[in-house]
């Protein structure tokens, strides 16, 4: 592969430096221009980018350590090497301070001077490569790893990835329940220079507003009764890393709120402080709904939107790519091959057949779900018809969406009782360390018992499924995974029945 040629600018005042330098390297085979005032060098950067920069530190016209500074952070990836005079070598450190590559000292030795050079550009080749290499990785990863499709729109998705990963740009996912929303945040920040420090995720539609805020934000000790100790918050956690907002559709108007601020100044408080802390985060946001919709509807802030809708990746619902289903299918064949229990499984065409042909409301998630059923229900046979949950009766599939159900319920509830953990933990550390303190039983003003707080999470849970249920009690209980009568029960404890 031929090399293109490398480019050095040489910057001295003086004429014959110029002349030596220019005759030297062009014969080591550069592409040598010169310039003899600091003023002229930027203007020869500005139209034609070179490899490297030669420059005395003493111009005629303004100070090299003050233009070395300015070539370094209008041109972070430009190597500068900086002339000094013999016994200079003071002005060397400070150049070097100031992010000169290397300097050599004048008169020249020619070889030490080459030698230099050659170093730069192995340092730079090695530098360019390794992003590139962390691109492809980046890429890699997200494409052939873990998210699985060959369909036309998710190639669409994947390339949107391999571009707007590596930037800081905030990022909204939409999409259907099931259709890769939370994957594709996770490539993001795999593929991004914000890989080794965290993801953290949170789900804006597990927690009631208040939790929600301590969550994010954290609070100060003794901000609100039960707040026994400081608790950092989960944009804390996130800094110098990616924060992931799922859900971010529930978010109510005054969080939604404290999040603009965030995006706006890259600060924020605990609750109880008034000490800003600055935070250096990626946002990557997720729905299922339309948010445009919430806008009109007057239930997400417009400004919010627009902040967060910078670059917009868009998951095509399962159906409308059923190209991918195939893939799909062995892919999570061989995922669940290696669950405990289960044995090598192949499928039958017909049962294949019907699986590209169901229409998938739950998306890849629901199929996940049907494939890993039919590997353990078909007991290392293969695959047929009969193992798939819409391949005999009505009553099983049922049976199979309600199972589907209460593990998003149960997940949840996971999310509540890691909470109560931490909670508790807070209040056995406070208690340690201050035996005399009145014990905390969650009757205090502003703040809610464990209890009362799974009351209002499972409140708010009902209130939902019969929203969704358009008020009808049979679907909202199937919904949500609970026998009628227990719905009955509820709605009447928590005055839901109209
Ligand atoms: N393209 C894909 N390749 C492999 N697995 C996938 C793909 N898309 C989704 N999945 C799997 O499907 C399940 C659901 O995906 P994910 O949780 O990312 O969906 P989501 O869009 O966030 O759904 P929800 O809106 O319900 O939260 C996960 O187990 C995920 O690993
Ligand atoms: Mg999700």
């Amino acid at each position: 592969m031929a090399e293109s040629q490398r480019t050095v600018l040489v910057v001295d005042d003086d004429g014959d430096i110029r002349t030596l330098l220019k005759d030297l390297l062009t014969d080591e085979g550069y592409a040598v221009t010169v310039a003899p005032t600091g003023a002229d060098a930027l203007e020869q950067i500005a139209k034609d980018m070179p490899d490297l920069v030669m420059m005395d530190v003493k111009l005629p016209d303004q100070d090299g350590i003050g233009l070395l500074r300015q070539l370094k952070r209008e041109h972070d990836e430009l190597e500068v090497i900086v002339m000094t005079a013999f016994g200079g070598s003071s002005t060397a450190i400070k150049a070097m301070e100031h992010g000169a590559y290397d300097y050599v000292t004048k008169p020249f030795e020619i070889d030490d001077l080459l030698a230099t050079l050659r170093r730069v550009f192995e340092h730079a080749d090695m530098a360019s490569e390794v992003s590139a290499l962390r691109l492809e990785l980046g890429k890699r990863e997200a494409e052939r790893e873990r998210i699985v499709g060959s369909s036309k729109p998710m190639l669409e998705v994947f390339k949107l990835i391999g571009k707007v990963a590596p930037s800081d740009a905030t990022v909204l996912i939409t999409g259907e329940s099931g259709t890769g929303k939370e994957l594709i945040a996770e490539a993001l920040h795999r593929a991004s220079k914000r890989n080794p420090h965290p993801l953290v995720k949170v789900s804006c539609a597990a927690l009631p507003e208040s939790l929600l805020e301590t969550e994010l934000f954290g609070h100060e000790k003794g901000s609100f009764t039960g707040a026994m100790t400081m608790r950092k918050g989960r944009f804390e956690s996130a800094n110098k890393g990616t924060i992931f907002l799922d859900e971010i559709g529930e978010m109510t108007l005054g969080t939604q709120t404290k999040l603009l601020r965030i995006l706006q100044e890259r600060e924020f408080e605990r609750i109880g402080s008034n000490t800003p802390i600055k935070i250096d985060i990626r946002v990557i946001t997720a729905t299922n709904r339309n948010l445009a919709d919430e806008v009109k509807k007057n239930k997400f802030r417009e400004d919010l939107y627009y902040r967060l809708n910078v670059i917009h990746i868009h998951m095509p619902p399962l159906r409308e790519r059923k190209d991918d289903i195939p893939l799909l299918v062995e892919h999570f064949l061989v995922k669940f091959r290696h669950a405990p229990g289960a044995i090598p499984t192949s499928i039958s065409e017909e049962a294949l057949q019907r699986l590209v042909e169901y229409d998938w409301p739950g998306n890849v998630r629901e199929l996940e779900n049907a494939i890993e059923r039919a590997v353990v229900l078909s007991r290392g046979n293969p695959i047929t018809v009969e193992h798939l949950p819409f391949g005999d009766s009505r009553e099983a599939r049922d049976r199979f969406k309600l199972a589907e159900r209460r593990t998003k319920l149960e997940s949840d509830e996971e999310i509540l009782a890691d909470r109560r953990d931490q909670l508790d933990a807070d209040e056995a550390d406070a208690d340690a360390a201050d035996a005399d303190a009145p014990l905390v039983n969650g009757t205090g003003n502003g703040d809610l018992s464990f209890k009362d707080r799974v009351a209002t999470l499972e409140k708010q849970l009902i209130k939902e499924a019969l929203d969704r249920a358009g008020g009808n009690r049979t679907k909202a209980a199937d919904d949500l995974g609970i026998y009628r009568r227990l719905l009955y029960a509820k709605i009447k404890e928590y005055g839901l029945g109209e």
